[in-house]
């Protein structure tokens, strides 16, 4: 009862008060909460298809918790074959708790039992989630309809869990070592739970997020600022491959999360808590993980789409250029710049690296090869980026999306 109840307090929170679930307390424990955090995203990336099941039933549109209720119960009863008795009786019981639903609680018993024999057809049929509307637009043009539809099916399965080991060759059972390096891992496991977790054997990094600091090559002994570092994967790896780290940040919590992290797996690198464009100094390489919409983790964060409206794409591309300009500055002769951003919009990545070169006549892209990095041809991006989408390695459990160059002053 806790998980169930709990998912739908999380439900109510991202779909009705618009907040991140990053911002919301479970409200249960262990493993509890780790299970209300897991059905509350897979209601998140499966809503369209609940939707589609319930809408035959939906005489009038129930209030908004009703309809969760019911969503959690389709995506419970279709997606994940559980005992069809046990989730009805459960959710009629939290139905008849709260004043605010028990009247639907006959309702909500009759429908679910009719999804079971009626729904799984509707279910399986339905098409997966679209993405909101002000990411499909960015996206539509370049990538077209079948492109679209691959990351809106990305979208709809949960993400494995890939870890950075901090020396290559440490591996864990049951994982796969990615081309690129990261170690995959399927299911459900605790990281905090996982052997050499303790002793800082690795961290959790999507594999697209742990590119951008390999696209910089040999870093050991050179001086590297990460200009955005918290809440510092990219940090721990550049300290890992033996580089002078300096790691920024504005954000004063953000930045103990470094500091913490550093601390589990033993890794250096000097602390600056300051506003990026406040800082001076010369670096033989600069990583720029710019503040950026996040799109490229919608699968992670299946709440975004509900909380985000696209209205800050605007301030924020400001930013990025403003912050790569910034980070121009901060290069010794021959030094390169690394800029990424989590994004799947080519106005955070591509627009923003092609804009660049405008300004800066002298500044050239560093072709990357994805090849070299363990990548597939194919997200070599024509300015000599790399563009990452969750639709990539689809047989592999995919990637967070993901845009990277590499910058030099000629
Ligand atoms: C995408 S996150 C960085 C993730 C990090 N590189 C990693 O791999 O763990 C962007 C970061 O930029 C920071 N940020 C935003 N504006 C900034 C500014 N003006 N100066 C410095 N940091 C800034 C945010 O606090 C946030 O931590």
């Amino acid at each position: 009862m806790q998980a169930r109840q709990a998912a739908l307090h999380l439900l109510d929170a991202v779909l009705r008060e618009k907040r991140m679930l990053a911002h919301v307390k479970v409200p249960a424990d262990g493993a509890e909460a780790a299970r209300a955090s897991r059905l509350a995203a897979q209601v998140l990336r499966q809503i369209g298809a609940a939707d589609a099941v319930l809408e035959p039933y939906a005489m009038r549109k129930p209030q908004l918790a009703v309809q969760n209720i019911l969503r959690l119960g389709v995506v419970e009863l279709l997606g994940n074959d559980e005992d069809a008795h046990g989730v009805t009786h459960e959710l009629v019981s939290i139905a008849k708790k709260h004043p605010k639903t028990a009247k639907a609680s006959g309702m909500v018993n009759a429908v679910l039992r009719k999804v079971i024999a009626d729904g799984p057809e509707a279910f399986a049929a339905a098409p997966a989630q679209r993405v909101p509307p002000w990411v499909d637009k960015a996206l539509r043009k370049r990538i077209g309809a079948d492109g679209l539809r691959a990351i809106q099916e990305a979208h709809a399965k949960a993400p494995p869990l890939d870890l950075t080991p901090k020396e290559p060759g440490f591996t864990l059972e049951g994982a796969e070592i990615l081309p690129t390096g990261s170690l995959r891992l399927h299911g459900h496991p605790q990281v905090t739970a996982l052997p050499g977790y303790e002793e800082g054997a690795f961290w959790v990094q999507d594999a697209a997020a742990a590119l951008p600091v390999k696209l910089l090559g040999d870093v050991a002994g050179k001086s590297v600022l990460d200009l955005c570092a918290a809440p510092g994967g990219k940090t721990m790896q550049l300290a890992a491959a033996g580089a002078d780290v300096t790691a920024l940040d504005v954000s004063e919590p953000r930045m103990e999360r470094v500091a913490e992290n550093l601390a589990r797996t033993g890794l250096n690198a000097k602390l600056v808590t300051q506003d990026a464009f406040d800082h001076t100094g010369k670096y033989d390489a600069v990583l720029l993980d710019a503040p950026c919409t996040a799109t490229g983790t919608i699968r992670r964060h299946p709440d975004l789409p509900f909380v985000k409206n696209g209205r800050e794409v605007e301030p924020l591309t400001k930013l990025q250029m403003r912050l790569l300009d910034h980070a121009l500055t901060l290069l010794k002769p021959g030094g390169t710049l690394v800029y990424c951003t989590c994004s799947l919009l080519p106005v955070e990545g591509e627009f923003q690296v092609t804009a660049a070169l405008k300004r800066h006549p002298d500044l050239r892209v560093i072709p990357a090869d994805p090849i070299t990095l363990g990548g597939e041809a194919d997200w070599a991006s024509p300015e000599g980026g790399l563009r990452l989408f969750p639709s990539h390695w689809p047989d592999r459990g995919g990637l967070d999306g993901f845009y990277m160059a590499a910058l030099r002053h000629s």
